[in-house]
This record gives C-alpha cells, structure tokens and sequence, in this order.
C-alpha cells in the first residue's frame, strides 16, 4: 500500500482536494477532523469532551486521534493506500502513525504540503462559515488560534518528514482544478 499525508495549515484545502484524490486513487481517506466532529454529530461521550476542544481551535489529546486511526488502518481493505488528513499534528502523532504503519510492513511513503497564503486562508474559512455548520469558522479569534497552533504545534512536522526524504511542497494557491491537477501529478509516481 502506498501512504500520503496530506498536510496545510487550516483552510488550505486538504479535505477538499482528499475527496477528489481519493476518489482517483482509490485511497482510503482518513480526516480525524470528520471523525471527530461524526462523535459530536451522535452525541457520543468522546464527541461532548472534544467539543469544547475544537471549537476553541485547540488541538485534542494526541491518545484520542491515534486510537481512532488505529482503528481505521485495521478495518481498511481492498484500497490502494491511505491518504492521511489533518492528522497527524503533532510530531508525537507522527511517531505513532510511524510505527503503526512500520509493524503492518508500510510507510509515510509521501507527505505532501499545501502552501497558501496567510489572508486566502482566512478568506477562505470566513466564506465557509456563512454555509458550514463549523463553530470553529464562525469566530475570526478561533480562526486565527487555530493557524497558530498549526503553526506552533503541527509545522514541525515538516522538518521531521523533510529529514525522511518525503517532504513534497505543492501551491495551494489558485483553482482547486489546478491544485488537484499539481496532487495528482506528484502521487501518480508512486501509484
Ligand atoms: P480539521 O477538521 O482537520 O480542520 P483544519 O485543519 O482546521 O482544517 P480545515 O478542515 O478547516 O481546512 P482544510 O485544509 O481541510 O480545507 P478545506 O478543504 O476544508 O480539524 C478541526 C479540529 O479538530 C482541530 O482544530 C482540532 O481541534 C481537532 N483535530 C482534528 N484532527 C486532530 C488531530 N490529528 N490531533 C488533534 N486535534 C485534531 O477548505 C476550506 C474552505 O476553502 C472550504 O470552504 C473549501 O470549499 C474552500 N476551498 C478549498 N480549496 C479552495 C480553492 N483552491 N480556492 C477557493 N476556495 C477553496
Ligand atoms: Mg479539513
């Protein structure tokens, strides 16, 4: 099986564009941001404690998300390979995910980072919190705590996947045909 990361600061596009490549590649597309907010939606007991976290932008305990994608990597068959989404987010995720995938013979094979302007992600978010039902849009404030925290806890991802070899840049900034045209071309090699 063949892993992505797909990775970007909030607002730039990383489930967006997931849908698509997933679609395309038949990949298995793993958003613990969904997963999470499908336990509010059913009101489960872990869905009422993270709520309060997420919508201050705040990150949940990294225990909680690994146990969910454990869950996911050993019920998944008949795909190609997973594409990870906005997880992991913290360099301790990414050990985890490492050695989850090392004991199961797979890798991180490529992490692939959406570059977009500071102002467009705002733009962005702002646009979908008059439509999307996400408490965490609705408030510039979280907006923003949520792109520093991604800032302070998650980019340090990128040195620790650069020093793998499988840091891929990508502008995020235009059309998202544009972008999925830029996705595809750089996983097409290692699909
Ligand atoms: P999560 O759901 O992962 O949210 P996020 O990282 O804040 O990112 P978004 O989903 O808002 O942005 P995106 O990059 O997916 O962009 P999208 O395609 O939607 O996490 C939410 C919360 O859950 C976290 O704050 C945390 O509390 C918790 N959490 C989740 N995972 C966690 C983890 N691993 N560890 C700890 N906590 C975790 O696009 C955004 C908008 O822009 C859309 O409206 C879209 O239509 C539009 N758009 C996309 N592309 C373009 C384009 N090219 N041009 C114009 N508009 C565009
Ligand atoms: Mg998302």
């Amino acid at each position: 099986m063949v892993n992505f990361l797909i990775f970007g600061p909030p607002g730039s596009g990383k489930g967006t564009q997931s849908v698509r490549l997933a679609e395309k590649f038949n990949l298995m597309h793993l958003s613990t941001g969904d997963m999470l907010r499908a336990e509010i939606a059913a009101g489960t007991d872990l869905g009422k404690r993270m709520s309060s976290i997420m919508s201050k932008g705040e990150l949940v305990p990294d225990e909680v998300v690994i146990e969910m994608i454990a869950a996911k990597i050993d019920g998944t068959k008949g795909k190609a390979g997973f594409l990870f989404d906005g997880f992991p987010r913290t360099v301790a995720q990414t050990e985890e995910l490492e050695k989850m995938l090392n004991k199961r013979e797979m890798k991180i094979d490529s992490m692939l980072v959406l570059d977009v302007d500071h102002n467009e992600l705002v733009k962005r978010l702002m646009l979908r919190a008059e439509q999307s039902g996400r408490p965490d849009d609705k408030d510039p404030a979280v907006v923003e705590n949520r792109i520093d925290v991604y800032k302070a806890k998650t980019e340090p991802i990128i040195d620790y996947c650069r020093k793998r070899g499988i840091y891929q840049p990508v502008n995020g900034m235009g059309t998202i045909d544009d972008i999925f045209g830029r996705l595809s071309k750089l996983m097409k090699k290692y699909l």
